[in-house]
């Protein structure tokens, strides 16, 4: 079985006191209550040494948003892996759409990076997911394919305590359309299917695959129903402790009977 696992992905919001604040509140409302569920908090980099020591002591963990692939030198503006595991990152999402929409990385930068962040035992949150465009022409499954071989080219099969996919359709980000259960089932069956395929069956089956894009308090629910969700990587709805935490509460809720389900 997969980890549950929820992560906040704050993108470009916060000064430290508002960071301080909203970690605090997580840590107030989530704690240690949700054993069951991975809880990770993606601050952007101004702000990971304050949450980092917000979340000291708890079992909620600390990611990066991005990285590069070399681990130093002449790269202004850039971070490398080692830099993000002395800062106390443990988690780093690799490869977000809006990384690849409006930064212009490619997949095979996406690979790159990936790699760093195994080789520097960061665990990497692959994000993947087609454009409205794409949907529609019926190229959802061939964009998804396409990104995880460019992405796991090279990495080995026992990735699979580490790796975390997150699907997110890039026309549900930030729009209030989240994706139906039954759109994100089929996804991430398609995802499970190639993951199967590059790393082992066995493997695959290990890694959770989120879904992202518009998850809000009230649509957790369903979401957490659908058995190919492990999770969700979550945007706005984030920047809320009250909302991430019934977020995570949702999931929380439908991990027993999932497990003995199994
Ligand atoms: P929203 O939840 O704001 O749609 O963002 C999703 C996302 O991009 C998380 O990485």
């Amino acid at each position: 079985m997969a980890r549950t696992t929820v992560i906040a992905n704050w993108k470009m919001h916060g000064t430290q006191a508002e960071a301080l604040a909203l970690a605090r509140g997580v840590r107030r409302l989530v704690g240690n209550r949700f054993p069951a569920v991975e809880v990770v908090l993606a601050p952007p980099f101004t702000s990971l040494e304050t949450v980092r020591r917000a979340l000291r002591g708890s079992r909620l963990h600390l990611s990066a948003q991005n990285l590069h692939w070399q681990p130093q030198g002449a790269f202004t503006g850039e971070v490398g892996a080692d830099m993000l595991g002395d800062a106390g990152c443990s988690h780093v999402i690799v490869g977000h759409s809006e990384r690849r929409r409006l930064f212009g990385e490619t997949d095979r930068d996406v690979g790159r990076k990936l790699a760093a962040a195994l080789e520097a035992s960061l665990k990497p949150v692959l994000c993947i997911g087609e454009t409205l465009q794409e949907r529609r022409a019926g190229r959802m499954r061939r964009i998804l394919s396409a990104q995880l071989s460019g992405a796991l080219k090279g990495v080995s099969k026992s990735v699979n305590e580490i790796l975390t996919v997150a699907y997110e359709p890039v026309w549900a980000i930030g729009t209030g359309k989240n994706a139906t259960p039954a759109q994100a089932a089929e996804a991430h069956g398609w995802i499970r299917r190639g993951l199967a395929r590059r790393l082992g069956e066995a493997p695959a089956r290990e890694i959770p695959i989120l879904y992202g894009g518009s998850v809000t308090p009230h649509n957790a629910p369903e979401l957490a129903a659908v058995a190919e969700v492990d999770g969700v990587l979550v945007g706005g709805a984030s920047l809320d402790p009250r909302s991430f935490a019934a977020i995570v509460s949702a999931f929380a809720a439908n991990d027993t009977p999932r497990t003995e389900d199994a």
